[in-house]
C-alpha cells in the first residue's frame, strides 16, 4: 500500500511543478494551503464575533478578523488562478525540453523505436495540446480547486475536535467514503490506462492522416476520406468513453452514501443542538462548531481530481521516459580519435545483428571489407539487409556479436561524434530541412563556394538561392520536387567529404529516380568522391556497374562479390538481375519512356 502510494503519479507532478519553477510552485502552494484555511478560519471568526457581541466587548477585533477572511475569499480565488496558469504554461514548457532533450541525448536510436516507451511517448508528446484534455494552464485551476476543497474540510474537521473527539473523524470518516463509493477511480484510478493510450494513438494516427499533406494523395485517391474521419471519429469516442468510464459516477452506491453521511450529520448535529439546548454549549462555539461540521463536507468534492491525473499522468510520462531512453538509446562510448579514419580498410568482421525490437537476425556472421579509397556497391532485394549495413556503420546501433573496425580498430572503441564526423550519408527517408538551401546542404555551417560547388557536383546548381527557405509556407521560400530534394541530399554528402569526410554512404536516396537517374548519380558521386570510401547502395543491379566493386546483398549475406566485370563472367546472381534489368533500362530507352518498369 505505501508503496503503491508512492509510486503514484501526483508525487511526480508535484515534483515537476517544483522543478519547473521553485519559487512560483511555492507561492501556489502557499496560497493554496491559506485557501483551504479559510473556511475554518470564517467558523473561529464568526464564533468570536459572536462571543464579543454577547459579552459586550469591543467588536473591532472580531469584526476586522471577519472582514479580512471574508476579503481573504473574495481576492484569492483569482490570485490563485493566475498563478496556477503561469505555473502550468512553464511546467508544460518544461516538460518538453525535458522531453526533447531526452529523445536527442542517445547516441543510438533504440529508444524512439522502443514499442515499451511508444505509448509514454506518444501521451508526452501530446499533452498540452489539448486533444486528449485541457491544457495545464488550465487544468491547474481545477486541481488547485480540488486541494483547496480537501485542504478546507480537513481544516474545519481539526476546529470541530475541539467540540468533541468524536466528532471530526466521524464526518471525515463519512465524507472521504463518498470518493470510494461514488467516484470509483477519481482518487485511486489513472484515467490514462494502456487501453486509453492505446485509443489515443489510434485517433492520433487518423487525425494526422486527416490534416497533413503527405497523406491527402493516396487518401484522395483510393476515396479514404470518409473512412479517415470516420476512423478518427469512433477512435476519439472510444477514448472518451473510456475516461468517462474510468470517472463515472457508480450509481448503486450513491443511496449507500447518501445514508451515511445523513446519519454521520445527524449525529453530530443532534450532539451540538442537544449540548446547546443544555447549556453546555455557549451560542459562540455553537456558531463555529456548527458551521465546522458543514465545512467538513467540502471533503467530498475536494481531492485528486481527473484533471490532476490528467496532468499527473503525462509528467510522470515525460520522467519516465527521460529515465528509460538513457538506457535504450546507449551506445559504448570510446575514446580514440579518428583522426583520418578510414585510411587502410573498413571491416565488418562476422557481424550478427537483429533489431532489439523485432526477431530474427538480419545479419549472421557478416563479413566484408571495403578498402580505403576505393568504392563499393551494395545491391540486393529489399528487406536484404542492406540499410541495416549502413546504419551500423553510421553507430546508429551495434552488432550483438562481431565487430565493424575502421584500420583494425573497433568501432566502439571510437569517439561517437568523431567517427559520425566521418562518415557522410544520405538515406532513403533523407531529412528535409525547413531552412534555406545553405543549411540544407551544410547544416553545421560551411563556406558559401564550398556549398556552391557540392551543390555543382551533384547537379543541383541553380535551383534556388543559397538563403531560400526551401518550403513554400514561409515567405520567399520554394518547393522542391522529389529528384530535386534528393540533389540536395546529395549535396549535403559531397559538402561533408569536401569539409573532412572519408566515408560516403548512399543509401537509396536515389529510389524515387528512374534507372538513368540513377546511374547518373552514381556515376556523378563516384566522379566526385575517387579518393573517399564511398558506398552506393541500390535495389537495382543496373546502375553501380562503376563502381570498384559490387556485393550481392541475400538474407544479410555476401552472395557474390567483385567487379562488374568479373560478376558478369561468373554468370551468377548478377549477372541474370544486371541483364533482365539492363535489358529493360535500353527498351524503356529505346521507347522513350522515363519510368522504371521494375519498381
Ligand atoms: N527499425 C527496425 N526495427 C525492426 N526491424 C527492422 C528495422 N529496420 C529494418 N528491419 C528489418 O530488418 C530487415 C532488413 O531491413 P533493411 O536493412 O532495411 O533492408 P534493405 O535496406 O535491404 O531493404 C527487414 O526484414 C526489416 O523488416
Ligand atoms: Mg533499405
Amino acid at each position: 500500500m505505501r508503496e503503491r502510494l508512492r509510486a503514484r503519479n501526483e508525487w511526480t507532478l508535484a515534483d515537476a511543478l517544483r522543478r519547473a519553477d521553485g519559487r512560483l510552485a511555492a507561492a501556489w502552494w502557499a496560497i493554496l494551503v491559506l485557501r483551504g484555511l479559510l473556511p475554518a478560519l470564517f467558523a473561529v471568526a464568526m464564533g468570536a464575533l459572536i462571543g464579543a457581541a454577547q459579552r459586550g466587548a469591543g467588536l473591532t477585533a472580531p469584526l476586522g478578523l471577519v472582514g479580512v477572511v471574508f476579503v481573504l475569499l473574495q481576492v484569492l480565488p483569482p490570485v490563485h488562478k493566475a498563478v496556477g496558469a503561469n505555473l502550468g504554461s512553464r511546467t508544460a514548457a518544461w516538460l518538453y525540453d525535458q522531453l526533447t532533450r531526452a529523445c536527442v541525448r542517445p547516441p543510438g536510436m533504440g529508444h524512439l523505436e522502443d514499442p515499451k516507451l511508444t505509448s509514454d511517448l506518444t501521451m508526452a508528446r501530446d499533452f498540452d495540446l489539448g486533444i486528449t484534455g485541457p491544457p495545464m494552464s488550465i487544468s491547474m485551476d481545477f486541481i488547485a480547486g480540488g486541494l483547496v476543497e480537501m485542504v478546507g474540510g480537513l481544516a474545519s474537521a481539526v476546529v470541530l475536535a475541539a467540540y468533541a473527539w468524536w466528532a471530526s473523524p466521524l464526518l471525515v470518516g463519512a465524507w472521504l467514503a463518498t470518493h470510494w463509493l461514488l467516484r470509483e477511480s477519481a482518487v485511486w484510478r489513472d484515467r490514462n490506462t494502456e487501453e486509453v493510450r492505446q485509443a489515443q494513438r489510434h485517433a492520433d494516427y487518423a487525425y494526422r492522416l486527416a490534416v497533413e499533406a503527405p497523406a491527402a494523395k493516396e487518401l484522395r485517391l483510393f476515396g479514404l476520406g470518409t473512412w479517415t474521419v470516420e476512423r478518427f471519429r469512433t477512435q476519439r469516442r472510444r477514448l472518451f468513453e473510456l475516461q468517462w468510464k474510468a470517472t463515472r459516477l457508480r450509481e448503486r452506491p450513491v443511496l449507500g452514501s447518501l445514508l451515511l453521511v445523513l446519519a454521520a450529520n445527524v449525529v453530530v448535529f443532534w450532539s451540538l443542538g442537544a449540548a446547546a439546548a443544555d447549556g453546555r454549549l455557549p451560542l459562540d462555539r455553537l456558531v463555529t462548531f456548527a458551521s465546522a461540521a458543514l465545512s467538513t463536507s467540502m471533503i467530498a468534492f475536494g481531492g485528486l481530481s481527473w484533471a490532476l491525473d490528467g496532468a499527473a499522468a503525462p509528467a510522470a510520462a515525460v520522467l519516465r521516459l527521460q529515465a528509460a531512453m538513457d538506457p535504450a538509446g546507449a551506445l559504448v562510448r570510446g575514446h580514440v580519435t579518428p583522426a583520418r579514419m578510414p585510411a587502410r580498410e573498413i571491416r565488418f568482421r562476422e557481424v550478427s545483428f537483429s533489431y532489439p525490437t523485432s526477431g530474427g537476425p538480419v545479419l549472421a556472421g557478416f563479413d566484408l571489407t571495403i578498402p580505403a579509397g576505393s568504392s563499393l556497391a551494395i545491391v540486393g532485394q529489399n528487406g536484404a539487409g542492406k540499410t541495416t549495413i549502413a546504419k551500423l556503420l553510421c553507430r546508429l546501433y551495434d552488432p550483438q556479436a562481431g565487430s565493424i573496425e575502421a584500420d583494425g580498430v573497433d568501432l566502439r572503441a571510437l569517439d561517437i561524434d568523431g567517427w559520425r564526423s566521418r562518415v557522410a550519408a544520405v538515406f532513403q527517408d533523407f531529412i528535409r530541412f525547413e531552412l534555406p538551401l545553405r543549411d540544407n546542404v551544410a547544416p553545421a555551417g560551411a563556406p558559401d563556394d564550398v556549398v556552391r560547388a557540392a551543390l555543382a557536383e551533384a547537379g543541383a546548381a541553380g535551383l534556388a538561392e543559397l538563403g531560400t527557405v526551401l518550403a513554400r509556407a514561409y515567405p520567399g521560400g520554394t518547393e522542391l520536387s522529389g529528384g530535386q530534394w534528393q540533389r540536395i541530399a546529395l549535396a549535403r554528402a559531397l559538402c561533408a567529404v569536401r569539409l573532412g569526410a572519408g566515408v560516403v554512404l548512399l543509401d537509396e536516396p536515389t529510389a524515387q529516380l528512374d534507372v538513368r537517374g540513377e546511374a547518373e548519380i552514381f556515376d556523378r558521386v563516384l566522379a566526385a568522391t575517387r579518393h573517399t570510401t564511398t558506398i552506393l547502395i541500390s535495389h537495382r543491379f543496373s546502375t553501380v556497374r562503376h563502381a570498384d566493386r559490387i556485393c550481392v546483398l541475400e538474407r544479410g549475406k555476401v552472395v557474390e562479390l567483385g567487379t562488374h566485370e568479373e560478376l558478369i563472367a561468373a554468370g551468377g546472381r548478377y549477372r541474370t538481375m544486371f541483364e533482365l534489368q539492363a535489358s529493360r533500362f535500353s527498351e524503356d530507352a529505346e521507347a522513350g519512356a522515363t519510368l522504371d518498369v521494375l519498381d
